[in-house]
């Protein structure tokens, strides 16, 4: 099948790229010149496992292309997805401005049947919208609107997208529907469950999940917290839990609060929809306040047991919103370090990925060339994120270069009685000391 995709930021590059690997020819269209000259040079604008090297076969195969020409790219394709940005705006809800421009710029070029389909994470009622600016702007053309939305984790984003949990798709429309059907045969031949409902349901199923994802993150967490006055350890009561099918072990991990260009908006996104409706999303509201109050938190979690930090330094290992991608949005990092550096602390941090986009959010930071660099006469060392290479960290060499043998593992990436046996004062989360 002829597919268009519009953007080339993470979603749209992940999805393009994927429809190419299962068979089908794609075009991939973006606004920015230096994108997509980068792209055609053989770069990729972003840092996730697999995807350049996929990119590079499917441009070898001729499936995959990059333009910045919209005009030579929308006529004629079966479906042209939408993967342009949703940022939030001013009260929390998403800013749909990227979006209606890119409706405006393609509308002009549509022709044949074209399925026009939101892959970007957008509130319900967008496909409406959608649909009255496409009838007001080309009332000649063929075209349905459909809702197909995202479930790629960053770091694990093209694994999730070609071995996806489920596909769902929002339309009335029939040939949208036989288009999306046979657009994710490759997939549903292969046993992936496709979740065919209307539009409005399709855009709030992915809002759904999100806010029902963070709510287990943050109960969790609060379960944490609860196991550290207690003297109970997390990691079992998670286990526990997760064995229960009805529950499920995944995304029981407690640590500093979820981040990410998600989890946080997405919420936000959905308790503003909840607002507009009249409906108290109290669970959700509760979840988001949790998250933020422990972020904000952080900095005096790491005194309390590190004592005054005027004038000494903290080492922080990992500063992206997690392991497996370069992505510093709503990173527990920036409130962490800032706070620490507010109370006099110096700070000298690594990250595997993140450091270049570091380097311009925090500022007075000292980036180090490994964990042990880091670690050099740090009073305490905080693990931020789970990159396996924290891991493998040889806890003996870290300990021969800190001042003070303090470990706070915000990620449980160690056994407690190793960490105690290589010398150092071991702080994990919702485990006993
Ligand atoms: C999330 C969802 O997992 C995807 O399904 C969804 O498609 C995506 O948002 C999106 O809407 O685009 P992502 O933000 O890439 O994916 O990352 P997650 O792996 O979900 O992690 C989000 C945050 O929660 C991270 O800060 C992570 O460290 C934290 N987390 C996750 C925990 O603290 N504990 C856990 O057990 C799991």
């Amino acid at each position: 099948m002829k597919i268009g995709v519009i953007g080339t930021g993470y979603v749209g590059l992940v999805t393009g790229t994927c429809l190419a690997e299962l068979g089908h020819e794609v075009i991939c269209v973006d606004a920015l010149p230096q994108k997509i000259d980068l792209l055609n040079d053989g770069g990729c604008p972003i840092y996730e496992p697999g995807l350049i090297e996929l990119i590079r076969k499917q441009r070898q195969a001729e499936r995959l292309s990059f333009s910045t020409d919209l005009a030579a790219m929308a006529p004629d394709r079966d479906a042209i997805f939408l993967a342009v940005g949703t940022p939030p705006g001013p009260d929390g809800e998403a800013d749909l401005g990227f979006v209606r421009a890119a409706v405006r710029d393609l509308a002009p070029h549509l022709a044949g049947f074209t399925a026009v389909v939101t892959k970007s994470t957008v509130p319900v009622g967008t496909g409406d919208q959608i649909d009255a600016m496409l009838a007001d702007l080309r009332p000649d053309a063929d075209v349905a609107v459909v809702s197909n939305p995202e479930f790629l984790r960053e770091g694990s984003a093209i694994g999730d997208f070609l071995k996806p949990d489920r596909i769902v798709v929002g339309t009335d429309d029939l040939r949208a529907r036989e288009t999306m059907q046979a657009l994710y045969a490759p997939l549903t031949d292969g046993g992936a469950p496709l979740l065919i409902t209307d539009r409005r349901t399709s855009e709030l199923i992915k809002y759904a999940a999100n806010a029902f994802l963070a709510v287990k993150i943050s109960y969790i967490n609060e379960i944490a917290d609860l196991c550290e006055e207690l003297g109970a350890d997390a990691a079992r009561v998670a286990e526990g839990m997760g064995l229960d099918a009805r529950i499920g072990a995944r995304f029981l991990e407690p640590g500093p609060g979820f981040g990410g260009s998600c989890f946080p908006k997405d919420t936000d996104a959905l308790l503003g929809t909840g607002r507009a409706a009249a409906v108290p999303l109290r669970v959700v509201t509760a979840a988001s306040e949790a998250n933020r109050e422990r972020k904000r938190l952080l900095a005096a979690r790491v005194a309390a047991v590190a004592g005054e930090l005027k004038g000494r330094t903290v080492a922080v290992l990992g500063l992206t919103f997690k392991a497996g991608t370069d992505d510093m949005r709503e990173a527990a990092s920036l409130e962490l370090i800032p706070e620490l550096q507010r109370r006099g602390a110096k700070v000298r941090a690594f990250d595997p990925k993140g450091m270049e986009a570091a380097r311009d959010l925090l500022p007075g930071v000292a980036f180090c060339r490994d964990a042990y660099d880091a670690a050099k006469s740090a009073s305490a060392v905080v693990i931020l994120t789970e990159w396996p290479n924290f891991r493998t960290l040889d806890l003996k060499r870290l300990g021969a270069v800190v001042e003070t043998p303090l470990l706070i593992d915000m990620r449980n990436l160690f056994h407690p009685e190793d960490a105690t046996r290589a010398g150092f004062d071991y702080v994990s989360i919702g485990r006993p000391a």
